[in-house]
């Protein structure tokens, strides 16, 4: 099967959203031809939208902003839609893959209604979401091997998808926070990741505690 993998990320490096695509990938790299798409630099260009008509599967991986998904990602959605219309000859299944900084992963519903409703505008359907909360977490771990430790419910589930997937199935969607007590989670997200992103750009803790 032709199996787009689409980084809905603007990060443009290592974003949370590629490492779970790479995690996807382990279970679906036999035997099928996976193209990776980002539009975190350019949007996809002509040829790239025609080439998404023809696959079989689009798994869209992409960051919780503001509770739906990021503009530029929201971009891409409406301009290959009109391709889709137009240009699509075969049935095509979608997968989404979500992250979000909060805790939290059921966050991400209405983000899965969105696309869910993509899917029926373009003729689409969409097969199953799959959405882990505390999502910065996953770069701290890049040594954890999936399904263990605090990506035992990812691992878990990105298995489940990846079988669902495979069989084109439509399933209802996962949403999860990581295998890692609230409590932790907040504390180190606090002082080891927002706090030290702070500080790399510029801010302190008064600056950013400032009510405008
Ligand atoms: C502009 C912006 C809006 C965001 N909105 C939300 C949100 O509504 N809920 C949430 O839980 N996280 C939100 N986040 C946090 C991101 O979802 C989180 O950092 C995610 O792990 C980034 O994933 P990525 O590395 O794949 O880009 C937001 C982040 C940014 C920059």
């Amino acid at each position: 099967m032709r199996i787009a993998l689409i980084n809905g990320s603007p990060k443009l490096n290592n974003s949370n959203s590629a490492f779970m695509l790479k995690g996807l990938e382990t279970f679906i790299s036999t035997g099928n031809d996976i193209i990776h798409y980002t539009i975190n630099r350019n949007p996809l260009t002509e040829e790239q939208y025609l080439e998404l008509c023809g696959m079989d599967i689009l798994v869209i991986a992409f960051p919780l902003y503001i509770d739906a998904i990021p503009s530029h990602l929201f971009r891409m959605f409406v301009t290959l839609e009109e391709y889709m219309k137009t240009e699509r000859k075969k049935d095509i299944y979608v997968y989404a893959i979500a992250n979000n900084g909060f805790y939290e992963g059921k966050q991400n519903h209405i983000a899965f209604e969105i696309i869910n409703n993509w899917c029926l505008r373009c003729g689409l359907h969409f097969g199953q979401g799959i959405a882990q909360g505390g999502g910065e977490m996953i770069g701290f771990m890049e040594k954890v091997p999936l399904g263990h430790g605090p990506l035992k419910n990812l691992g878990n589930t990105m298995k489940a998808l990846a079988a669902n997937l495979q069989a084109r199935q439509t399933e209802p969607s996962a949403l999860f926070s990581p295998n890692f007590p609230r409590f932790a989670w907040r504390f180190a997200a606090t002082h080891f990741f927002w706090n030290a992103s702070a500080k790399k750009n510029g801010l302190n803790k008064k600056v950013i505690r400032k009510r405008l």
